[in-house]
């Protein structure tokens, strides 16, 4: 079998743009405890890291991310106080609504992977039109994980994947690709603040060879320094994917 390379990876779905630029997905964690040391609503603070996410995204082109997948809301937070899980999709929603424009401005591209059956049914829209308006930008792909699980949509890429005549596991990249609506893309950087260790059900295929750094900010504190910190960490980082490193291998 084949090595999977990003290139195999690139798959279906929204057509990747056509540059080998860095995939970084980042989990964006410590909102709530940012709010609660400060004596905030937890609320505040998905508010201050929707702030966050704007300037990282904002930064993300010049920096050479090609595409951006920000982990938004996981499936398991449906098991937090409704309230906190509504502000939450409100923050998202009015995110939308605002940045679309902005979007299209930069460039950037908007998908969103993750299911929408149970999301409100005007965010639901609220995603669609801004996918459709941005699916020109060629700058950045960017992409919310809202409802997402990665082992969920493993899960349902397996069940269709019986019908799949060609079995490889690029066509199951593409039948994961389907599912998600936004691309399975191999990811080359994770980061995750936030101070835990752990990959939390995201992009558990995408991210087999992925470099990881994980820092104790939380992501309302997180700059667009400490992104071009990680990147640089990246940078001195030998990738192998398994063969020889350079200097053994000669
Ligand atoms: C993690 O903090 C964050 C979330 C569960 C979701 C909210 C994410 C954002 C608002 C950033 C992305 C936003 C946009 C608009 C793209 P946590 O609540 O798990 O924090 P804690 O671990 O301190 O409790």
């Amino acid at each position: 079998m084949q090595p999977l390379t990003t290139q195999h990876l690139v798959t279906t779905g929204p057509k990747p743009i056509p540059d080998p630029g860095l995939h970084v997905a980042i989990i964006s964690d410590g909102n709530g405890r940012w709010a609660t040391s400060r004596g905030l609503p937890r609320s505040a603070g998905h508010r201050a890291g929707a702030e966050s996410a704007r300037k990282v995204i904002q930064a993300a082109p010049r920096l050479g991310i090609h595409t951006l997948t920000l982990f938004a809301l996981s499936s398991a937070n449906w098991k937090r106080p409704p309230a906190e899980v509504n502000a939450i999709l409100r923050l998202l929603h009015e995110y939308l609504l605002i940045e679309t424009s902005h979007c299209i401005e930069e460039g950037i591209r908007l998908n969103v992977i993750g299911r929408r059956d149970r999301i409100p049914a005007t965010l639901r829209q609220a995603i669609a039109d801004s996918e459709a308006a941005t699916v020109n930008g060629r700058r950045l792909h960017l992409r919310l994980a809202i409802d997402y699980s990665a082992r969920e949509a493993m899960y349902h890429a397996a069940c269709r994947f019986y019908k799949v005549t060609e079995l490889s596991p690029e066509s199951f990249s593409n039948v994961l690709a389907e599912v998600l609506r936004g691309g399975s893309m191999e990811v080359d950087l994770l980061i995750r603040t936030g101070g835990e260790q752990r990959l939390s059900d995201f992009l558990l295929w995408e991210c087999a060879f992925a470099e990881f750094v994980f820092l104790p900010k939380r992501w309302p504190d997180f700059s667009v320094a400490d992104l071009e910190s990680a990147l640089q960490e990246f940078a001195r980082r030998e990738r192998t994917r398994g063969a020889l490193p350079d200097a053994i291998a000669g």
